[in-house]
């Protein structure tokens, strides 16, 4: 027997069982979208180790890097996906930690700003306050001061092989965030001495206590 409100119920399932697949692939679409992070072709290179210090202060050593970073962003790029946080990475061993992780300098490339020409880049960067690095998606940078220097909890950088990666978040408009990391990763191993600024710009007040 066929009565209006079993009928009715059934659409209802019905329709919510659509809805919630519809979530779910929602959901898993930036999952789904996403090509893996070796379709992107990196060159990246920390070009030179400018300092090395002991800051006594805070209690560990610091480095201070520049780098060039050359790639084309623009193949993540799919209908759900809302913008990219980049960043490099410097990764070491320590006694204390098998895997030391700092971030070193990162950029926000957003959807909407894969078209700009380099004026409206800058007037979008100006009203989001913050530098645009890339062209329509391309970032293609030399010599780039890190914007945070690689600080240890410790003393442990004299020697120390880093290893330098390149990560990006992928934000879509709708569902799950997360972490993509480029295959190809560069290292180098620190002086085994700490070495002073070589750049002036590069001088700090707490270079001089040290
Ligand atoms: C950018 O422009 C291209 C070509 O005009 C177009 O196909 C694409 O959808 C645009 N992308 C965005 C994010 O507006
Ligand atoms: C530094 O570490 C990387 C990554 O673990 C490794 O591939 C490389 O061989 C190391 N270099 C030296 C000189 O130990």
């Amino acid at each position: 027997m066929f009565s209006w409100k079993s009928r009715a119920s059934t659409i209802g399932s019905y329709s919510t069982s659509v809805l919630g697949g519809l979530v779910i692939v929602l959901a898993l679409s930036s999952y789904i979208l996403t090509p893996p992070s070796s379709i992107l072709d990196v060159t990246l290179t920390a070009n030179s180790l400018v300092k090395l210090h002991q800051y006594r202060r805070v209690g560990g050593d610091g480095a201070l890097f520049y780098f060039d970073l050359k790639t084309d962003l623009k193949p993540l790029f799919h209908w759900n996906l809302k913008m990219v946080y980049v960043y490099l990475s410097a990764e070491y061993k320590t006694q204390r930690n098998e895997i030391n992780q700092v971030v070193l300098w990162d950029t926000i490339v957003e959807r909407e700003e894969l078209n700009h020409t380099r004026k409206e880049a800058k007037k979008h960067g100006q009203l989001r306050r913050r530098p645009i690095y890339h062209t329509k998606g391309v970032l293609d940078l030399e010599d780039l001061k890190c914007k945070y220097i690689l600080l240890d909890d410790g003393f442990n950088l004299r020697n120390q092989n880093v290893t330098f990666k390149l990560n990006w978040n992928i934000v879509p408009n709708a569902g799950l965030m997360f972490d993509q990391i480029h295959p190809k990763t560069t290292s180098m191993v620190l002086p085994s001495t700490y070495i002073k600024a070589r750049r002036d710009q590069d001088y700090s007040a707490e270079d001089e206590i040290n």
